[in-house]
This record gives C-alpha cells, sequence and structure tokens, in this order.
C-alpha cells in the first residue's frame, strides 16, 4: 500500500465495485466498459483502486502475461479528482509492482490527457494499431466453435492478438488455449470455412 495525505493506494475489493462503477459510467463519450470487467478483474487479481477515506476514487489493473510482459488498462480517476497527481501516482504504484518489467499500454490516439500523462512518465509510442468495423454482407452463414488449431491457422496473419485493452502473443499454444476456452468462432457457408473471430 503506499500513501500521499490523503490518498492510498491498495488491492480492490468486491466490495469497491458500486463506488468504482458510479465514477466509471461516463468516462467516455459512448461510456465505460470497466462495469462488464470488474468481476473477471477482481478474479484475476492486481486490480487496484486509489481511495480517499477509503472511498474509490481511482482504478488501474495490471495484467502478467508469462515473463515477458505486462499491461496496464482500466487507469481511471475519478472526474473531480483529476490533475492531482493521482493517475501518476496509480500508474508509479503498478510500475513497482511490475519490479522492472516492460509495461505497456494501448490508448486511443484522440486521448490527449492519457497520452500526455503516459508521455510524462517517460513511455514512448511503440506502435499504431488502428481499428476497422466491417458491415457483415447479407448472406447467410453457420457459425461453429473451432475444434483444432489446424481449422484456424491459415486465417492467422498476425502472432499478436487484441484482448481487452492487451496487446498479446499470439503463438500457437495462445491459439489452443482460445479454443479450449471456446473462444474462436468460424463462419462457414456450406460446410467452408471462410473466415475466424475471437470472443
Ligand atoms: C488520464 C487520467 C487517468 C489522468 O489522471 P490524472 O490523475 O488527472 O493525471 P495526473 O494528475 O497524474 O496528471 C499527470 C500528467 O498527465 C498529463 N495530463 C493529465 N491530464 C491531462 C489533461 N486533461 N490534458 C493534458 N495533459 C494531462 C499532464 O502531463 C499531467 O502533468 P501536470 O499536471 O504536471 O501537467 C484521467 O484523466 C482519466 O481518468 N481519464 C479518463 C480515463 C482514461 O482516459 N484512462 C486512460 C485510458 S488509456
Amino acid at each position: 500500500m503506499i500513501y500521499n495525505n490523503t490518498m492510498q493506494i491498495r488491492d480492490a475489493q468486491p466490495s469497491d465495485k458500486q463506488a468504482v462503477l458510479e465514477f466509471c459510467k461516463e468516462t467516455f463519450s459512448w461510456g465505460d466498459y470497466i462495469a462488464d470487467v470488474w468481476d473477471s478483474w477482481i478474479l484475476q487479481g492486481n486490480l487496484f483502486v486509489a481511495v480517499e477515506n477509503d472511498t474509490p476514487i481511482g482504478l488501474s489493473h495490471l495484467v502478467f502475461r508469462d515473463n515477458r510482459q505486462a499491461w496496464l488498462e482500466g487507469i481511471r480517476v475519478h472526474p473531480n479528482h483529476r490533475r492531482k497527481g493521482y493517475g501518476r501516482k496509480i500508474i508509479s504504484y503498478c510500475e513497482s509492482i511490475a519490479n522492472s518489467k516492460t509495461i505497456r499500454m494501448i490508448i486511443e490516439s484522440d486521448n490527449t490527457p492519457s497520452i500526455d500523462l503516459a508521455r510524462s512518465m517517460g513511455y514512448d509510442i511503440e506502435d499504431w494499431w488502428r481499428l476497422y468495423a466491417l458491415v457483415p454482407k447479407k448472406e447467410t452463414s453457420s457459425v461453429v466453435t473451432a475444434s483444432d488449431v489446424n481449422q484456424v491457422s491459415r486465417f492467422v496473419s498476425s502472432n499478436t492478438y487484441v484482448d481487452s485493452w492487451k496487446w498479446l502473443p499470439l503463438e500457437n499454444p495462445d491459439l489452443e488455449e482460445l479454443i479450449q476456452q471456446k473462444r474462436i468462432l468460424l463462419s462457414a457457408q456450406n460446410g467452408r470455412i471462410l473466415a475466424k473471430q475471437r470472443l
């Protein structure tokens, strides 16, 4: 746990949920996704809250992916408590937990506060990720979950994949795990597999 005059950072507890979701309702123009991930992040661990008088006013989730990398996602500071240095303290806290592993985060290119915060702490832009949305053709297709790597490998042209706000390596063991979790869908027409999608 770290302290400044009034703010502390500690592990999140299930009982923090309501207060966190209260200040994470309208983070972005479209809302926020913290309500959808809170329960799984609590289970995964390394979910931290910044608190004043034990009331949550900040959040972050640190994810370790094997020994190679750590990802920081869901950094939030209550709108009434911004520009007090709390965002910086939350990141510093996560850095101390990550114990000199390289930390990465995905930030939307128009999120100036967050980009400036990261830059002010010495983070560099490593890569750009462009998000495209496609409208499906109105043709009937059937969807099944993938059952083995050979079915999907020809559709995989990248050695990374995006999971929430993390960009993770995608190698055969990762594909196998995703298949086991039934998180890879295949789209077929007349029995011919045409595309894959990860849940
Ligand atoms: C981004 C966010 C976490 C910053 O939290 P914060 O507590 O206000 O940040 P800090 O007070 O620690 O600011 C540290 C530095 O970040 C930069 N920064 C923070 N807010 C900024 C803003 N609105 N505009 C420009 N730079 C900003 C500045 O360099 C600042 O240093 P300074 O105050 O000495 O100029 C907060 O604005 C937030 O919760 N935003 C919505 C959620 C979000 O975008 N999360 C990140 C997703 S990747």
